[in-house]
Order: C-alpha cells, then sequence, then structure tokens
C-alpha cells in the first residue's frame, strides 16, 4: 500500500522523505494555511512536487465547475506529479471528469459513503478520498466504509484508488492495511506512531548496555 504524507509542511515532508517512507503527499486548504502564511501556495507546491517524486495532491478552492477546473489546469501547470483535489459535490464531480478528460488525475476528497465513492469513479477519479476519522468522529464506522468501497470496487473492476484518509491512529492504518485500500494518507505524528514500538526501544538500551560494559570497539 503506498503511503502519503498528509500535510502541507515542506520540513516534514523532506524527513519523511529522506527516510524513504512516503511514496506521495496530500494537502487540502486547512494543511496549507498552516505554512502559506508567509508564502505562495504555489511556491510550496512547487517545493513538494520537487521534495516527492509520487503524487502530491493539491485542492481547488472554487465551488463551481467552471472555477474548480480552471484552478485545477493552473495548479497542474506546476508539475507533473500534482493530483488535482475536488470536493464530492455535483459540480466537483462535472470538473472531475473535465480534469480526466484532459489528462489531468484527480482525488474526489470529502467522501462519506460508498454510493458517493461509486458516482466519483464514474466521473472518472484517479483517487477517491473517504475520510475514516471524521466518521469516527460522529459515531460511525469509518473502516466499513473503507470495507464497503473496496468490495464495490473489486465487484466492478472499477480501477479508481482508495486513499483511506482523515486517518487518526496506527489501527486505521492496520485496519486499511488488511482490508485493502489501495493508499493511505497519514499525518506525520501517525508516520511516526507507526515507526516507534516501546520493546524496540528497550531492546536497543539493552544491546547499548552491555556493549559498553564489554569495553571495547567493534
Ligand atoms: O486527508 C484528509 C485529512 O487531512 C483530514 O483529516 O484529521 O482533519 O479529519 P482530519
Amino acid at each position: 500500500m503506498r503511503i502519503f504524507l498528509d500535510t502541507a509542511d515542506p520540513i516534514e515532508i523532506r524527513r519523511a522523505a529522506d527516510a524513504g517512507l512516503i511514496d506521495g503527499v496530500t494537502t487540502n486548504p486547512s494543511l496549507l494555511a498552516q505554512v502559506a502564511k508567509e508564502r505562495e501556495p504555489s511556491d510550496i507546491f512547487k517545493e513538494i512536487c520537487q521534495t516527492v517524486e509520487g503524487p502530491v495532491s493539491a485542492e481547488v478552492v472554487a465551488l463551481d465547475a467552471e472555477g474548480m477546473i480552471e484552478q485545477g489546469e493552473k495548479l497542474y501547470e506546476i508539475a507533473d506529479n500534482i493530483v488535482i483535489k475536488v470536493p464530492l459535490t455535483e459540480e466537483g464531480l462535472v470538473a472531475c471528469r473535465a480534469l480526466t478528460n484532459a489528462g489531468i488525475p484527480v482525488n474526489v476528497t470529502l467522501c462519506f459513503s460508498p454510493t458517493q465513492a461509486h458516482l466519483a469513479a464514474k466521473a472518472g477519479a484517479t483517487f477517491i478520498s473517504p475520510f475514516i476519522g471524521r466518521i469516527d468522529d460522529i459515531s460511525g464506522d469509518g473502516m466499513d466504509l473503507i470495507a464497503q468501497i473496496r468490495q464495490i470496487y473489486d465487484n466492478y473492476d472499477i480501477e479508481t484508488e482508495i486513499l483511506a484518509a482523515s486517518i487518526r491512529h496506527p489501527q486505521h492504518m492496520v485496519q486499511s492495511l488488511m482490508i485493502g485500500a489501495d493508499c493511505a494518507t497519514i499525518p506525520p505524528k501517525v508516520l511516526y506512531q507507526l515507526l516507534r514500538h516501546p520493546l524496540t526501544d528497550k531492546g536497543l538500551e539493552g544491546f547499548m548496555n552491555d556493549w559498553k560494559s564489554l569495553g571495547r570497539d567493534l
């Protein structure tokens, strides 16, 4: 499963990319607002696209299809690995179809139901982003949505990739892997939670102490 980093912070992206941990990046207007106070959003996207080879999702902020298409075409000029993110609205799906027809990959975001995911695929989405954590937030079952979409896409040989999003903790990741999501986007905090284990730290400490007590060089 491909892992995307869910942030617009170039420092976090560089750190994860240097360790070879990520296959791409996803951003949204809220994430961009955190880092674009003193920089042009297009410059940030340019830097991110130079840091990672894989897909970098950049979201439109227009609400009408025409505006989304215009913004999408402009964003796509930044780099070949830009993916245009559009919301799962009727206008968003019209824009998805137009951008897809123009050869521009599209990530349809803010997906909260299996029927939305089906329609996004019909509109030609390259990626569908179901928001697991936000469904859990309102006492739903975000993982169940991923499983439903997986079954629907498999039933009909739909090629749209399931990009599990709004991942809040390692169990969301484990279940996405088990269900067979194609990719997952995770915030930096969760990425490092996946990496760390107290027994690794404890084991390493024991090895270092024993080695030190030997008093030799390797
Ligand atoms: O990729 C979508 C993600 O940024 C939303 O996550 O935690 O704000 O629901 P969250």
